[in-house]
């Protein structure tokens, strides 16, 4: 039987022989299948998990590409024409000139503000400013503009960590900001932010209405979704725990890589 022996038959019994050898190869063959068919299943599980990891990539390369082209072009051009713009105006003796001028300036400073606001939503400033900074920035944002009281903590004023996780921080931050926008009403939001014990943890948290686990698993929603891969991609996993009328919390935890291991003896 160690050797795999699953059947026996008695001499007497030769005639059921056929049968048995019969039903061995259907029990091997079923077991080939199977071994097969979860071999394949996890081909396919990995080269979905590949796809989205390239699409993720592909996506914030794309959302960099348009930042610099609005930078460079637009932004750019609007400042020279506003600064042209006002320099007519300061050397016109025409009253209604000026007074057109000023209004030009101040429409072309606001649509500078506009291309501004657009650049930084599609290349978040946290490579520049830190996670903590860009966190905070996404939760002034947010209160601003929803007029949710919205509470930012962070475990200290600088977290460190490798520049892929830090964007997938930050884009899970944003996502969870904007389905507390889209369905949440709540009265406030508590974000938090640790790199405690070698792992970072983002949670942001809402008192709203809640959702039962059902709903965060329909077909055409794909901001969650898109978390839980994201996520993966940078070896974390995201938790979200939410019951109707008790708010919700989705929580990112990223094991961080440890510092340079360097003990005192190894100075040699
Ligand atoms: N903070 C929240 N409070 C209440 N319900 C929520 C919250 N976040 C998500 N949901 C529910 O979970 C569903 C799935 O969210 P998900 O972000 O995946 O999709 P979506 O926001 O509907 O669409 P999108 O693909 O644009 O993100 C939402 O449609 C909503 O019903
Ligand atoms: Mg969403």
């Amino acid at each position: 039987m160690r050797l795999g022996v699953a059947d026996y038959l008695l001499k007497d019994d030769i005639q059921r022989l056929p049968h048995v050898i019969a039903r061995t190869l259907e029990v091997h063959e079923a077991r080939n299948a199977r071994e097969q068919a979860i071999a394949e299943l996890a081909t396919s599980q990995r080269r979905l998990a590949e796809l989205a990891e390239h699409l993720q990539t592909s996506i914030e390369h794309e959302r960099a590409a348009i930042a610099r082209e609005i930078h460079d072009d637009i932004g750019g051009a609007l400042t020279a024409v506003r600064f042209d713009v006002a320099w007519i105006g300061r050397h016109s003796t025409d009253p209604a000139m000026q007074e057109h001028a000023t209004s030009a300036v101040d429409m072309l400073q606001h649509a500078i503000g506009a291309s501004q606001r657009i650049m930084m939503n599609l290349r978040p400033p946290i490579l520049e400013q830190g996670l903590v900074a860009a966190v905070q920035w996404l939760a002034t944002g947010f209160e601003r503009r929803t007029g949710i009281t919205t509470r930012m903590q962070s475990s200290s004023e600088t977290i460190d960590i490798p520049t892929d996780i830090q964007l997938v921080a930050y884009r899970t931050a944003q996502e969870a900001l904007t389905n507390i926008s889209k369905h949440a009403q709540p009265s406030k939001v508590d974000i938090e932010l640790s790199d405690k014990e070698g792992v970072l943890t983002l949670e942001v948290a809402d008192n709203g209405r809640g959702m039962d686990s059902t709903v965060r698993d329909k077909p055409k929603a794909f901001g969650l979704k898109g978390l839980q891969e994201r996520a993966r991609t940078v070896g974390g996993w995201l938790d979200i725990s939410s019951r109707p009328g008790k708010g919700t919390s989705v929580i990112l935890s990223v094991p961080l890589p440890s510092p340079s291991k360097s003990a005192p003896g190894d100075a040699q």
